[in-house]
């Protein structure tokens, strides 16, 4: 018998009864997951119990005080999740009309949704092909099929969703999810795992190799560092501003646009009143007439948060070295993907 196998047929003899478990409602089981990234599975059934109680459809969340939501909350900490739950529900009643959206790009556009809680309400909820990592899959799959690459690393993450995706085959979505996490937390333990009783020992790479308490790795914490990027995307006419950049740091020799790097988030307002600003734009004429998200891009050791701000300019202008590129030629520049990513988006920014 192959894995997927074993492991459903392990999980439908030892699953807990658990109460989200009971139900196919993507709202429960969104507001489940949330609160099982915060707390235990025993400690979180209650919270989950009273948040169903008093709001049973998405609406009564949405149409809840802050504060009480709040105050339901109360002892799990981090409190920015119980703000996002109330956020993304006003959300679904507002952009999806009240209807839990179904499409995984959707479900992963509400505020607090990441990768791993969409695929978990796609997968528990619609049956949909994704494939959850959390912790315990991290484990079960490391030791399994004994990948070392530390978990704690950006590369695991492709890694380990694609070989769940791969053992997934052709099983139920939801079963297999639901098996493979449960197994973790109940018999692919982090210490003293029972590998004697254990329905893979057959084929697991950690128990025949005497690794089990080597896996899975856990690198060193890597500090990652947090960038601020505030694009200048400066038109004139037909072209747009480039500048290669030069020097010690990220994308060597590649290009990108003129930039104003800060040390913490900061608004437009305060931007507009930077001293590389005003040097640079005062003189000038100049429109602002776009301003994108902020958007996070990761890369091995920094985070870059880039906003992307459309600049029109009357006379022509250099910018930190910038040099004047016809819009039409941008494509000839090898750029980095984040800038790659703004261009494929920004297609009407770039016309206008
Ligand atoms: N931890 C996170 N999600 C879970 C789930 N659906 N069941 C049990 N434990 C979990």
């Amino acid at each position: 018998m192959k894995f997927g196998e074993l492991i459903i047929g392990w999980y439908h003899k030892n699953k807990r009864d658990l109460p989200w478990r009971r139900t196919s409602d993507p709202y429960k089981i969104w507001l489940s997951e949330i609160i099982l990234q915060q707390t235990r599975v025993d400690q979180g059934m209650d919270y989950y119990e009273r948040f169903v109680l008093k709001y049973p459809k998405v609406k009564n969340l949405a149409a809840a005080d802050e504060d009480d939501i709040l105050k339901l909350w109360q002892g799990l900490g981090y409190y920015s999740r119980a703000r996002n739950l109330h956020h993304a529900a006003k959300d679904v009643m507002s952009r999806f009309k009240g209807k839990f959206p179904v499409v995984y790009d959707d479900i992963r556009s509400l505020k607090g949704i990441g990768d791993y809680t969409a695929s978990a309400i796609a997968s528990f909820a619609y049956h949909q092909k994704y494939a959850v990592v959390d912790g315990n899959v991290f484990r079960v799959l490391s030791r399994y099929l004994g990948i070392s690459t530390p978990v704690n690393s950006v590369a695991a993450k492709k890694e380990f969703n694609e070989a769940a995706f791969l053992l997934m085959g052709k099983h139920s979505p939801h079963d297999f999810n639901q098996a493979i996490m449960e197994f973790g937390a109940l018999q692919c333990k982090p210490a003293n795992p029972s590998c004697g009783s254990c329905p893979l020992n057959g084929s697991c790479f950690a128990y025949s190799k005497n690794k089990v308490g080597l896996l899975p790795v856990k690198g060193k914490k890597i500090m990652v560092r947090k960038r601020y990027f505030n694009y200048l995307c400066i038109h004139h006419g037909e072209s747009i501003e480039l500048r290669k950049r030069t020097g010690k740091d990220i994308w060597k020799n590649l290009y990108d646009f003129p930039m104003i790097e800060t040390g913490k988030r900061i608004s437009t307002e305060k931007l507009l009143q930077m001293e590389e600003w005003k040097k640079h734009f005062s003189k000038n004429k100049v429109q602002l007439f776009s301003e994108s998200k902020t958007i996070k891009h990761q890369l091995t050791h920094q985070t870059i948060f880039a906003k992307f701000f459309g600049i029109r300019v009357s006379t022509a202008l250099s910018f930190d070295g910038s040099k004047s590129v016809k819009k039409k030629n941008l494509n000839k520049f090898a750029v980095p993907r984040l800038i790659e990513n703004y261009l494929n988006s920004a297609d009407e920014n770039l016309i206008s």
